[in-house]
């Protein structure tokens, strides 16, 4: 479902921002993506991508995204972006990559998964609504639900990710939840209230969010 609703507006779209999520929620939307674009034989040059985070010191999202998504669907290298987790100077590549994003338009649809604890992009709870990319200390929630990616030694605590602010100013999000570990999160969000303790209650403020969620996800709603 959620691979047709990103192919649709790939599809009539004259060019097209698209944010992007990592992990294992969207795999299934990338594969049938990868499926309609080779069906179709849809040339993909005016699909632009930024993605919502990066690992500090690590290539993992870059890594992912090449096999996942940008060359089984064929999406022209430069015209992807990641944050780059191995800058020298952090605080500017959080800048830099807020101009990105402000050079290409802004994002026209944003796909999101949703963290066990609420969190959107790695905007883990007590963020600022109002935040910009930043970098972040991890949680122990998200370090423990990633630990299997990564060896004990070898997982980054750090990461940079796009800020709430920035994630709100996408003209449109597509939030996929999935598996009975989300379920606490997506009833959450369904109550309608803001709680910074729950980043993603704050799409509650956008005006156009669609939510796919498997039977797991839901299984706390009424
Ligand atoms: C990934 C991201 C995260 C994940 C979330 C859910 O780029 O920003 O917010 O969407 O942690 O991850 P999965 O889908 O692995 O349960």
């Amino acid at each position: 479902m959620a691979a047709e609703y990103v192919f649709s507006k790939i599809k009539n779209a004259d060019r097209v921002v698209l944010g992007l999520a990592t992990g294992r929620t969207p795999l299934g939307m990338y594969r049938h993506l990868s499926k309609y674009s080779k069906e179709y034989k849809l040339s993909l040059s005016h699909v632009h991508t930024v993605n919502l985070d990066e690992y500090v010191g690590s290539k993992a999202y870059h890594a992912y995204m090449h096999q996942n998504v940008f060359d089984p669907i064929g999406i022209p290298n430069h015209q992807t972006h990641i944050p780059d987790g191995y800058a020298v100077d952090l605080e500017k590549e959080c800048m830099r990559y807020e101009a990105v994003i402000q050079q290409l338009g802004g994002i026209d649809l944003q796909v999101l998964g949703i963290g066990e604890n609420g969190h959107i992009g790695f905007n883990e709870p007590g963020t600022d609504f109002s935040s910009r990319t930043h970098v972040v200390e991890l949680t122990e929630s998200t370090l423990s639900a990633n630990a299997k990616y990564f060896t004990r030694e070898k997982q980054p605590r750090k990461a940079i990710t796009m800020g709430i602010g920035t994630i709100l100013e996408s003209k449109e999000i597509l939030l996929l939840a999935a598996g009975l570990k989300k379920a606490h999160a997506v009833r959450e969000l369904f109550k309608g209230s803001l709680n910074e303790n729950i980043p993603a209650t704050v799409l509650n403020h956008h005006p156009n969010v669609t939510v796919i969620a498997d039977r797991g996800a839901r299984s706390l709603l009424e």
